[in-house]
């Protein structure tokens, strides 16, 4: 098993990889209970010919998997680690040759570190301005480390922001500025990004958007030709992103930095937990912003210089994401989370449809219903307790199992907790309540998932780096006699 991986990992570096989309990645969370083996999701990568991949941290397996697969990649320091890396030269030394040195020595080519993102939206509104004091500090800290590894000609170091960074002026059409109390940060950020020559990295939700603001239709996010324009500043926009990204632009030439870069870092349309959150709508989302970014039209501010990157949300569902934003928020990806396709888009695999995850182990076929021969007025308490802790977002209004009948929902609850919980027995007991089966419950609309076999064996040290490492010079060797 662990042979054939690590073999197959190197006849990948030995490809040489196609041209395709320039500039498109996707983001790859980990917040699953039982997340996709790192090497099946780098081959997945690999079959669909995506090229670039943005991470929430640094974690080993998945730089591991990502070894010699020619897959840029951004690592990510997460916002609570940015206190000590403000205040200790040394611990962003450490982090650095941790994280991101050991991965790339060979000349480089061994992960193709290229971004060091530091802290994921740290200026979130919901976050106050806790993070703010240490960002800037917690940077140059991690950029000077780079410069000491001498990676800082490679690695540029980002900081991911939040659309709501930005307000509109309340006093006219086309005034954008930073959040009030943000103007400082911000502007120590674009000098600090200006000087090293690194992008911004920003998120565009038109999906969050139409929550809040009324009035916009629907199509006006989908890419739809026949749209009614908004004007904005003395242009006019036939579609959100380009009005998201050309705000973007405004605000960062009123503050002094109108050809700053820009790199899209988050964008995407969930599948499912919310109304207008569907597979559909997202298809056409997808399809609408790729045609867009293909064009190379640009934005009526940037003609025909769009985005330097853009990095899809997301690539796989994750279950024990935060809902605190929405139920939607487990349901960004373009796979399921076990690595099936959700839709048709060109994500550089060209019009063929996506290849799904090969092989996936799941846990055996056993799902936990409710027992109807049970006094079943206590269930719905049951089934509460389980979806906090279970993922029960399908249920909420507008998603894929709102409407499934009780007491149907009621073993969706269970049953979510049961696999969660590797299916073991008494994760279906639900005071007497629980009873397992071999019958699959899933509707046409609804499924009743089993989660992906996780052993220990299976999903970590499936390589052994520096075994790699050595393997790897040795083929390069041959390789180099071979050619001679
Ligand atoms: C950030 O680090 C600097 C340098 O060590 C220190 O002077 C400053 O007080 C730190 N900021 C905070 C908020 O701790
Ligand atoms: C990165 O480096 C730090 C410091 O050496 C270490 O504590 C941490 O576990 C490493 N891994 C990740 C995923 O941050
Ligand atoms: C609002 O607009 C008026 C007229 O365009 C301008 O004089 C004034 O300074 C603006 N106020 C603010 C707060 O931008
Ligand atoms: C933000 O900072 C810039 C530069 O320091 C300044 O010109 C501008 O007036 C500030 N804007 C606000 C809203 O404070
Ligand atoms: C979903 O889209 C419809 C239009 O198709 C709109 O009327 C409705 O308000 C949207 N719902 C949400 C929650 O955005
Ligand atoms: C909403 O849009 C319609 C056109 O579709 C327009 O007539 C109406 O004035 C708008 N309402 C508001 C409150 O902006
Ligand atoms: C938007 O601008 C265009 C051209 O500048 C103008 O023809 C149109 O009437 C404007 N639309 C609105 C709703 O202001
Ligand atoms: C079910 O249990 C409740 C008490 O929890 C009781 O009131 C009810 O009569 C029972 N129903 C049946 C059909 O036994
Ligand atoms: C329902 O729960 C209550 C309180 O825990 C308990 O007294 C009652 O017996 C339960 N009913 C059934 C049918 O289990
Ligand atoms: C549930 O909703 C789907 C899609 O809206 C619909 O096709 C299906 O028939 C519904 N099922 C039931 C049982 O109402
Ligand atoms: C299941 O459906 C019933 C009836 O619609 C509802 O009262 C209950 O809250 C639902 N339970 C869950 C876990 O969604």
């Amino acid at each position: 098993m662990a042979t054939i991986s690590c073999s197959l990992m190197m006849f990948n570096l030995l490809i040489i990889t196609s041209t395709v989309a320039q500039g498109v990645g996707v983001n790859w969370g980990t917040l699953a209970s039982h997340p996709l083996p790192p090497p099946k999701v780098v081959k997945l990568l690999k079959s669909n010919n995506i090229n670039k991949v943005k991470l929430f941290d640094a974690n080993s397996d998945v730089l591991q998997a990502l070894f010699g697969s020619n897959i840029a990649v951004t690592v990510a320091i997460p916002n609570s680690m940015l206190k000590s890396f403000n205040s200790s030269k040394k611990a962003a030394d450490s982090w650095v040759h941790d994280n991101v040195t050991r991965y790339m020595s060979n000349g480089g080519s061994a992960t193709r570190i290229e971004y060091v993102a530091v802290g994921d939206e740290p200026f979130l509104k919901s976050y106050g301005e806790q993070f703010h004091p240490f960002l800037i500090g917690a940077a140059m800290n991690i950029q000077a480390a780079l410069k000491r590894a001498k990676l800082d000609s490679k690695v540029k170091v980002v900081v991911p922001c939040s659309f709501d960074s930005f307000e509109l002026g309340t006093n006219s059409t086309s005034e954008v500025h930073f959040r009030p109390g943000l103007n400082k940060t911000m502007i120590e950020l674009l000098t600090f990004l200006d000087k090293h020559g690194s992008p911004f990295f920003v998120t565009i939700a038109p999906f969050l958007t139409p929550l809040q603001t009324k009035n916009i239709s629907l199509d006006f996010f989908l890419f739809k030709e026949t749209v009614r324009p908004h004007n904005f500043s003395h242009k006019t926009y036939k579609n959100s992103f380009d009005l998201s990204y050309d705000t973007v632009v405004t605000a960062l030439s009123a503050a002094g930095f109108p050809n700053m870069d820009i790199v899209v870092a988050k964008i995407g349309w969930p599948t499912d937990g919310a109304a207008n959150a569907s597979s559909n709508l997202a298809e056409t989302f997808m399809k609408g912003l790729l045609n867009h970014l293909h064009s190379n039209l640009g934005t009526p501010l940037r003609s025909h210089k769009p985005p330097l990157e853009t990095y899809i949300l997301s690539l796989l569902d994750e279950d024990q994401r935060s809902i605190a934003s929405g139920n939607f928020e487990r349901h960004w990806g373009v796979f399921t989370f076990d690595g099936q396709a959700k839709y048709r888009v060109d994500l550089g695999q060209g019009p063929k449809s996506l290849v799904n995850a090969q092989n996936v182990e799941y846990l055996s076929s056993k799902w936990c219903v409710v027992n109807n021969n049970k006094n079943l007025s206590n269930a719905t308490a049951s089934a509460l307790d389980a979806c906090a802790n279970a993922d029960c977002t399908a249920l909420s209004p507008g998603g894929s199992c709102f409407n499934i009948s009780w007491p149907s929902n009621i073993s969706y609850a269970f049953n979510s907790y049961y696999q969660q919980h590797d299916q073991r027995v008494e994760s279906c007991d639900f005071s007497g309540l629980g009873l397992i089966t071999t019958v699959d419950p899933s509707m046409e609309h609804c499924r009743f998932p089993i989660e992906i076999r996780t052993s220990h064996a299976d999903s970590h040290r499936v390589c052994n780096f520096p075994w790699t490492m050595s393997l790897l010079a040795t083929t390069l060797l041959a390789l180099v006699g071979w050619h001679r």
